[in-house]
């Protein structure tokens, strides 16, 4: 796919659903007893591939006409055994939380994923579901998919202090913790996406989350709750906005309106990052739904100035820094992103590969320990072809530097967008830019 510059962007858009929440939604609507409705659920291969092993550990799965989702869940420790192995495709999230949800059960369930799933390391998860009593009792080199694991009899309540500022680990801990009697209690130094606590609540669970230390959280969950149905309601995803906002602030002239956004401070570190290099993005309404909020903005062509991201933000825009690394070429001045060693284990190793991705593109980069230095000159060249490592957000994140770079950007493989932004192509069309 290839992307050039036309013009300015205008117009409103709504992004798909936010895939962390939508995760969540089948996964507890499936622990639940009775039905729930999720509406606005991302209809992204990810997500797909979770309602799949949804419906393989027992809860059923109906799509409406109208495009609201119906899960009639089991109930807590009432998955059973699936017949197959469950394929989690492309999604370290949908993967990590499934294998907590599964140890809390007394079942065995193997888990695999794509050539890309299969490189993440999942001994962050077996670690802590260990302690709770699952095993693997079989796994590739290094603790990687494929891998068997024989989930909890007897699920034991454990205090966890995960080893570095994770959701997908700190939910796999809660959600294991469901089967179990007594309070599971997870420690983290920094606070991460906090969706699974919130709809945990939503579900019925009591749950209490408390400051610890200067950046971080302490979450106790009671165990084996009666979750009961409730109504989801997804609203749009933050890191899918992320691109059409990028792509406005950087294609002279543009002026977007992007509705529905969801505006968790935990997931907003990209927006006050663009703020502070200069981007005009006005916040015009404000609402919340079953604990999450959510905002529309108004986003227009500025020019940016190069800024210090530090890491103890990294965590509330974990998944922003391909296309921030975009905004920063894009900038007047040097744009320093510090403490980025989670980019390393993400759908590609995210640090070398946007390193890689902006010097195709003729950017100034460099890679010094786990810090990402973009020198922005005001424009980029282009003219590169990107290798995108089946990567969705790289595959984007390149599209979007094509629409304000002088010559075309290329992707090797647009494929994967698929998994967490379909339409994401004519979508961005619909509001001029030029993506075939
Ligand atoms: C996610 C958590 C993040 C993020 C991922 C979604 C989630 O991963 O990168 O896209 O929904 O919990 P980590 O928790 O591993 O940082």
């Amino acid at each position: 796919m290839t992307a050039r510059s036309a013009g300015p962007l205008t117009g409103r858009l709504r992004v798909p659903g936010d895939k962390s929440i939508s995760h969540r939604a089948l996964i507890l609507g499936a622990l639940a007893v009775g039905k729930s409705r999720i509406s606005g659920l991302l209809e992204g291969e990810d997500v797909l591939n979770t309602g799949t092993a949804m419906a393989a550990l027992g809860a059923r799965v109906e799509r409406r006409r109208d495009g609201v989702w119906e899960i009639f869940g089991v109930g807590v420790g009432g998955f059973r055994e699936p017949a197959a192995a469950l394929d989690f495709g492309n999604s370290g999230t949908g993967c990590r939380l499934v294998m907590g949800a599964v140890a809390g059960c007394p079942i065995v369930a193997s888990f695999d994923g794509d050539a890309s799933l299969r490189k993440r390391p999942m001994k962050r998860i077996l670690d802590p579901i260990a302690l709770i009593g699952a095993r693997a009792v079989a796994m590739a080199e290094g603790g990687r998919l494929p891998l068997t694991l024989a989930g909890a009899r007897d699920p034991i309540p454990i205090v966890y202090r995960t080893p570095v500022a994770s959701a997908q680990i700190k939910s796999a801990v809660l959600l294991a913790g469901l089967a179990a009697p007594g309070a599971t209690t997870v420690i983290e130094s920094e606070a991460s996406r906090d969706h699974t606590e919130l709809m945990l609540r939503h579900f019925g669970a009591q749950l209490v989350s408390a400051a610890e230390g200067p950046h971080g959280r302490k979450i106790t969950l009671q165990g084996q709750p009666e979750l009961a149905a409730a109504p989801v309601v997804v609203p749009a995803d933050p890191s899918s906005a992320a691109f059409p906002m990028v792509a406005a602030l950087i294609a002279a002239g543009s002026d977007v309106i992007l509705t529905g956004v969801m505006t968790n401070p935990l997931r907003t570190g990209l927006i006050a990052t663009l703020r502070e290099m200069g981007a005009s993005i006005e916040t015009l309404d404000t609402r919340s739904d079953a604990g999450e909020s959510m905002a529309d903005f108004r986003v227009r062509a500025s020019a940016l100035h190069g800024v210090e991201v530090p890491a103890a933000r990294a965590p509330s825009m974990i998944d922003e820094y391909p296309v921030l690394a975009v905004a920063a070429a894009f900038a007047e001045g040097t744009t320093v992103m510090r403490g980025l060693q989670e980019l390393r284990v993400k759908e590609s190793d995210r640090l070398a590969a946007t390193a890689d991705m902006l010097r195709q593109n003729g950017v100034e980069v460099e890679i010094a320990g786990d810090d990402l230095i973009v020198h922005g000159k005001g424009r980029v060249p282009g003219g590169g072809l990107v290798a995108t490592h089946m990567d969705h957000r790289l595959a984007m994140s390149a599209l979007v530097m094509g629409i304000g770079a002088a010559a075309p950007v290329r992707v090797d493989d647009a494929g994967f967008i698929a998994t967490s932004f379909p339409g994401f192509a004519d979508l961005m069309r619909a509001l001029g830019a030029d993506i075939s």
